[in-house]
C-alpha cells in the first residue's frame, strides 16, 4: 500500500475558529501500550474536531537523554510512529519543539513569574531526582515551565495526555494565572483531557507503564517480544492455583482486554469461574495486540523506511506554526516592556 503523507504545498491555514488542543511527547525509543492508549488515541480523535497540534519534546528528552546520534534517530521514530498510529497531517501539526525554539525564549519569560517552590513540589521532579541523583540538572526543575510555554504559545485550551501529567497540567494553569494577573489577560487556562485508560499500569501490575521502569508492552515490537512481554505480566496475586477463582477487577491483564474486544465481560468471567487460567487469558491478549497494532506496525515500518517523507512532514509542521509562535511572543513582548 503507497503512503501518501507529506503535505502538500497548499496546507490550509490553521482554521482559528476551532479550540486548539495541543500535546506533546517525548522521543522515547519506543511507543509503548501506555502512551497509546493513555494519550495517542486521543490526539488521533481530537484532530478531526481541534485545530490540533503535536509536538515531539526533543528539549524535554535532553533531561535525561545525552546522546545526541540517539536523540536525533529517536525523534524521527516517534514522528514514525505517530503518523502510523493514525496522526494525519491533513488533520493536524506535527513538529518537533527544537524546530520552534520560540517555546524555550516563552518558557524564559514565564520562568520570571514562577516560584522556584511550584516547581520543587512537582511529583516528576522529585522522583527524577530519586531516579537520576547524579544527574539533577537545571533542565529537571524546570521542565514544567518549557511545558506551560508549549501549550500556551498556541493559546491550546484541551490538552489530551495520561493521568501522570495532571501534576503538570495543574502547574500550566498556575503559571497562567500568575502571569495573567500580572501582565493582563493573555492566556486561557488549558484542561487536561483523559482516556478511558488515564493510566494503563505495566507489565509488573503495580507502577504505571514506563520505558524507564522497564515495565512496557511494545506495540510495534516484533510479534516474540509482545508475547514475551505479556506472558511475563503479573495478574492477580492471590491467585495461586489454577483452580482459585481470579479477580478481574485488580488483574491488569483483564483489564487490558476491555480495550482489545468487545468480549471482555465474557473473558473476565472465566477468570471468576476459574474455567480459564490466566495463561490462557495473557495468550489471547497478546495476540489480540498483536493483530490490533499489526496494520499500524506495517505502516511504521514503512514509514521508518522512507525518513525523508517523515522529515518533509516536521519541516512543514514547524514552518506552519511560525507565525502563531511569533504573534504570542510579540504579544508577551509588549507586555512585559522588552523592546
Ligand atoms: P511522555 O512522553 O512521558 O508521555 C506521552 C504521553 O503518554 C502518556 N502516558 C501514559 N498514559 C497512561 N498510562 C501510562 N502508563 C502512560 N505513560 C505515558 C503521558 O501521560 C503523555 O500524555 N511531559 C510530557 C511531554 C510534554 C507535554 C507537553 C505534554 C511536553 N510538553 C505539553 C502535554 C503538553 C511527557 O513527558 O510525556
Amino acid at each position: 500500500m503507497a503512503l501518501e503523507l507529506a503535505p502538500s504545498p497548499a496546507l490550509a491555514p490553521l482554521a482559528s475558529e476551532r479550540p486548539r488542543a495541543f500535546s506533546g511527547i517525548q522521543p522515547s525509543g519506543i511507543v509503548h501500550l501506555g502512551n497509546d492508549l493513555g494519550a495517542v488515541r486521543n490526539y488521533v480523535r481530537l484532530q478531526y474536531d481541534y485545530d490540533a497540534i503535536y509536538c515531539i519534546v526533543d528539549y524535554h528528552a535532553l533531561t535525561t537523554t545525552h546522546d545526541g546520534t540517539l536523540l536525533r534517530e529517536r525523534t524521527r521514530e516517534m514522528a514514525a510512529s505517530l503518523l502510523a498510529l493514525g496522526l494525519d497531517p491533513e488533520h493536524c501539526t506535527l513538529f518537533v519543539q527544537s524546530d520552534r525554539p520560540e517555546h524555550t525564549e516563552l518558557a524564559w519569560l514565564l520562568a520570571t513569574v514562577t516560584p522556584v517552590s511550584w516547581l520543587e513540589r512537582t511529583p516528576t521532579y522529585k522522583e527524577k531526582k530519586l531516579n537520576q541523583p547524579d544527574d539533577v540538572n537545571h533542565g529537571l526543575l524546570t521542565y514544567p515551565v518549557l511545558q506551560a510555554a508549549d501549550i500556551v504559545i498556541y493559546k491550546a485550551t484541551v490538552v489530551p495526555v495520561g493521568r501522570d501529567q495532571a501534576a503538570h497540567l495543574e502547574l500550566s494553569r498556575e503559571i497562567v494565572r500568575a502571569f495573567n494577573a500580572r501582565y493582563g489577560p493573555t492566556f486561557p487556562e488549558p484542561q487536561a483531557v483523559f482516556t478511558d485508560a488515564p493510566v494503563v499500569l505495566g507489565t509488573d501490575g503495580v507502577r504505571k507503564m514506563s520505558k524507564s521502569i522497564g515495565n512496557t508492552i511494545d506495540i510495534f515490537g516484533a510479534p516474540e517480544l509482545i508475547r514475551k512481554q505479556v506472558m511475563s505480566m503479573v495478574t492477580d496475586t492471590k491467585r495461586i492455583l489454577r483452580t482459585d477463582p481470579g479477580r478481574p477487577a485488580v488483574c491488569n491483564v483483564c483489564q487490558l482486554h476491555r480495550h482489545f474486544g468487545a468480549d471482555y465481560e465474557e473473558i473476565w468471567d472465566g477468570e471468576r469461574t476459574a474455567r480459564t487460567g490466566c495463561v490462557d487469558t495473557k495468550k489471547l491478549l497478546a495476540e489480540r495486540i498483536i493483530a490490533y497494532y499489526a496494520p499500524a506496525r506495517e505502516r511504521y515500518l514503512e514509514l521508518i523506511s522512507k525518513p525523508a517523507m517523515v522529515d518533509e512532514v516536521l519541516a512543514a509542521g514547524a514552518a506552519r506554526l511560525k507565525p502563531l509562535a511569533e504573534a504570542t511572543l510579540a504579544e508577551v513582548h509588549a507586555k512585559m516592556g522588552l523592546r
